[in-house]
């Protein structure tokens, strides 16, 4: 069964308390499970993480890559300017694909550039909780490709 890392960043573990009119009410552990039950039906394993720690973050990344296992990735704030994020997940082996919860392209002008969205395969914004799962059946469809696109 193909390996899937599902990666969250800074703040996302404070979700259901943090700024629920703009996040929802739906806890990271929530996602989790939804993140979970998609992937069974997908044939997809996944393996969620989540950090506050941008080393940590880039030493998942390198891991995927030395791995060659496609990645589901929230950066939260580190979208905004972490090129050593960005760095790592160029070095990517499988697929990518960038997800917010939120649509950063309607919010502050500080979240309009995502240093991430040049090197990801694709990017689902906007559909809270559902943004992982698209992203997920994303995954699925470009794994079952034999052409590989997105890789
Ligand atoms: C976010 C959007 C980012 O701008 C923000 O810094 C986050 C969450 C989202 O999922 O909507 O922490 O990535």
């Amino acid at each position: 069964m193909q390996k899937v890392l599902v990666l969250s960043g800074p703040n996302l573990a404070r979700l259901g308390s943090r700024e629920p009119d703009i996040y929802g009410t739906a806890t990271l552990a929530d996602i989790a499970a939804a993140c979970a039950a998609a992937a069974g039906e997908l044939g997809l394993q996944v393996d969620f993480r989540q950090t506050d720690d941008e080393a940590e973050l880039v030493g998942w990344v390198h891991e995927a890559a030395d791995g060659l296992l496609p990645i589901v990735l929230n950066p939260a704030a580190f979208t905004h300017y972490s090129y050593a994020l960005r760095d790592a997940l160029a070095m990517r082996t499988a697929p990518l694909v960038e997800v917010h919860l939120s649509n950063p392209a309607s919010r502050e002008a500080f979240r309009h550039n995502s240093v991430v969205a040049g090197v990801a395969t694709g990017t689902v914004a906007g559909f809270g909780v559902l943004s992982y799962e698209l992203a997920l059946r994303a995954v699925a469809a470009m794994c079952d490709d034999p052409s590989g696109k997105g890789r």
